[in-house]
């Protein structure tokens, strides 16, 4: 049978920001060939260090011979162009999970995926259990709470004070909190039903910090997860450029565990 993908696998970044440059730091069993970023200096200073193919036309990149490619860019980037990489015949990753958040364009989009027999990915990102979260599709769920704690400067806050910003439904928040809140719709997207949200500044916490409360029929579960700063970039949660990371080495492995 054909493989699926070449090997190494050949990768497409749209966005050039931390997250882009940690995955191109590290990459290894796949290789980025080509990138995109809505600033042209951006792709260029990326692809002088990594080698990477520079675009700052969509149709252009998507014409290279791609096996997938990644969105790490913003929302914007999932609204305007996600649809364009599947109708290429690409399969996604998608980092900017918010953007899933709105409902009819969640639905236009896995309606393209699926003519197309393409498929989208989502990364664990900055958490964890989103594997076994989706027995909440097939069981009854009592609650699914997400509890977000980050520092002052992480939400560009004045606040003095631990304080409440936000509680409320997901897509609520990420409305208010697009960059803060990916998460929040990864979770209520793998359980089939919204999660709760809060969200704290605390002005003495040194990390981001994510709480997740799940109970149903299953019985119940608490995820804490304290993310660290990349070593290479402090503006980024490690574990979230890891997830994407991790994601890329085991597509193409035979043995699938937890996905
Ligand atoms: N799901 C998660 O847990 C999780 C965790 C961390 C980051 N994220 C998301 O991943 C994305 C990337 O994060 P980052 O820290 O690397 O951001 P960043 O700001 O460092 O980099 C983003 C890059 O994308 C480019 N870009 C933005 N919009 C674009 C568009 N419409 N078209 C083309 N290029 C565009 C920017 O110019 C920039 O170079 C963000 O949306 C962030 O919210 C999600």
């Amino acid at each position: 049978m054909t493989p699926i993908y070449s090997s190494p696998m050949k990768v497409g970044v749209i966005g050039c920001g931390n997250v882009g440059s940690i995955l191109a730091e590290r990459q290894k069993s796949f290789k980025i060939v080509a990138a995109y970023d809505s600033i042209p200096e951006r792709v260029a200073a990326f692809s002088d260090k990594y080698g990477a193919k520079p675009f700052s036309d969509i149709d252009a990149f998507l014409q290279e011979p791609l096996d997938i490619v990644v969105e790490v860019a913003s929302i914007n980037a999932v609204k305007d162009l996600a649809e364009k990489v599947l109708l290429a015949g690409r399969d996604l990753i998608l980092l900017s999970v918010g953007a899933l958040a709105d409902d009819a364009f969640r639905k236009e989009l896995l309606t393209t995926a699926k003519q197309l027999h393409r498929r989208i990915h989502i990364p664990s990102g900055a958490i964890m259990g989103l594997d076994n979260v989706r027995v909440g599709k097939i069981s009854r769920v009592d609650k699914l709470f997400l509890k977000t704690t980050k520092p002052s400067r992480s939400l560009n806050s004045n606040e003095s004070v631990f304080k409440c910003l936000f509680a409320g439904k997901a897509r609520d928040c990420v409305a208010l909190y697009p960059k803060n809140t990916n998460v929040a719709i990864s979770l209520s997207l793998a359980c089939g039903r919204e999660a709760d949200v809060e969200l704290w500044v605390d002005p003495k916490a040194e990390q981001n910090m994510h709480e997740i409360f799940f109970e149903g029929e299953f019985g119940d579960a608490y995820i804490r997860i304290r993310n660290l700063p990349a070593p290479e970039n402090p503006a980024t949660s490690y574990l979230a450029a890891l997830s994407v990371l991790s994601l890329l080495e085991s597509l193409d492995s035979p043995l699938v565990i937890g996905a």
